[in-house]
């Protein structure tokens, strides 16, 4: 009924709510995370969203989460794994893994973060630039674009994981990024071809395992393969664990 459904949310902590960590006060690093949607095929793979939030609560960072205000691609029906007939909004959906907690990625100020990270998942590849359809030669959302520009040029750090390096690949010709092998080492890395067109835009593809990530000293680039390889889900856990890590000394 409608009276228990306002005792159930009663309970519920307010939207954003954080448990207090005990390094969070004294040295916290502020990090935004940028989001591409809810859900593997459409969105932002929610696994590595959750991971990354996980690892950066534990690290003591306080997090701002972003989306652009733009529409999907495409919707796609997790369950069936075809197009749905619909339309859904990036930021709106993205707020779901938010706890509502989201602001629009054109309010995003660089000044107010020590860095920023991309988790994965095909929305990144759709709704963050035109990869899934263009490859290479994709363009990227605008706000993407200027958010990724700006870390890089207060020389903060940026991480990014599974399809999401594609980002710097693009937009940092000559920058070094991992999306896991560039082979398909023991069946693991279905995808291995985008190491390729990594390399064909100029950039330096880096072969790590999921456990592990890449470190660009120069451009202050942190990538990990993540769902690029096919590994159980504690494993991929732990190796966006090593990019946050890395993240956070950079800060
Ligand atoms: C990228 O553009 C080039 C030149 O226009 C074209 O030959 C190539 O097929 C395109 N690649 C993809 C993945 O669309
Ligand atoms: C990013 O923005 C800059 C400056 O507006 C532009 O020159 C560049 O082509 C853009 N890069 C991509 C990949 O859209």
């Amino acid at each position: 009924s409608n009276s228990l459904l306002k005792w159930r949310w009663a309970l519920l902590p307010p939207c954003g709510w954080m448990p207090p960590s005990a390094s969070a006060a004294a040295m916290g690093k502020r990090v935004a995370v940028v989001l591409a949607g809810c859900g593997v095929f459409d969105g932002s793979e929610i696994h590595e969203a959750s991971a990354a939030l996980v690892h950066l609560s534990r690290g003591g960072a306080e997090v701002k989460i972003f989306a652009p205000n733009i529409e999907q691609r495409d919707v796609v029906n997790h369950l069936k794994g075809s197009p749905a007939d619909e339309k859904r909004n990036v930021l709106v959906e993205s707020a779901r893994l938010a706890r509502g907690n989201i602001q629009d990625l054109a309010e995003l100020k660089v000044s107010e973060f020590d860095a920023v990270i991309f988790p994965g998942g095909f929305g990144v590849a759709k709704n963050l630039c035109s990869w899934a359809v263009d490859g290479k030669n994709c363009t990227v959302n605008e706000h993407v674009n200027s958010t990724l520009r700006a870390f890089h040029s207060a020389k903060k750090p940026i991480g990014l994981c599974c399809i999401s390096p594609v980002l710097a690949a693009k937009v940092f010709p000559g920058c070094e990024v991992t999306v896991g092998q560039d082979k398909n080492v023991d069946g693991r890395f279905p995808d291995a071809e985008t190491a390729s067109a990594i390399t064909e835009l100029g950039c330096k593809h880096i072969c790590k395992d999921v456990s592990e990530s890449h470190v660009d000293k120069a451009n202050k680039i942190v990538t990990t393969c993540a769902f690029m390889c096919k590994a159980p889900l504690h494993e991929i856990f732990d190796g966006i664990g090593t990019m946050v890590k890395e993240v956070l000394k950079l800060a």
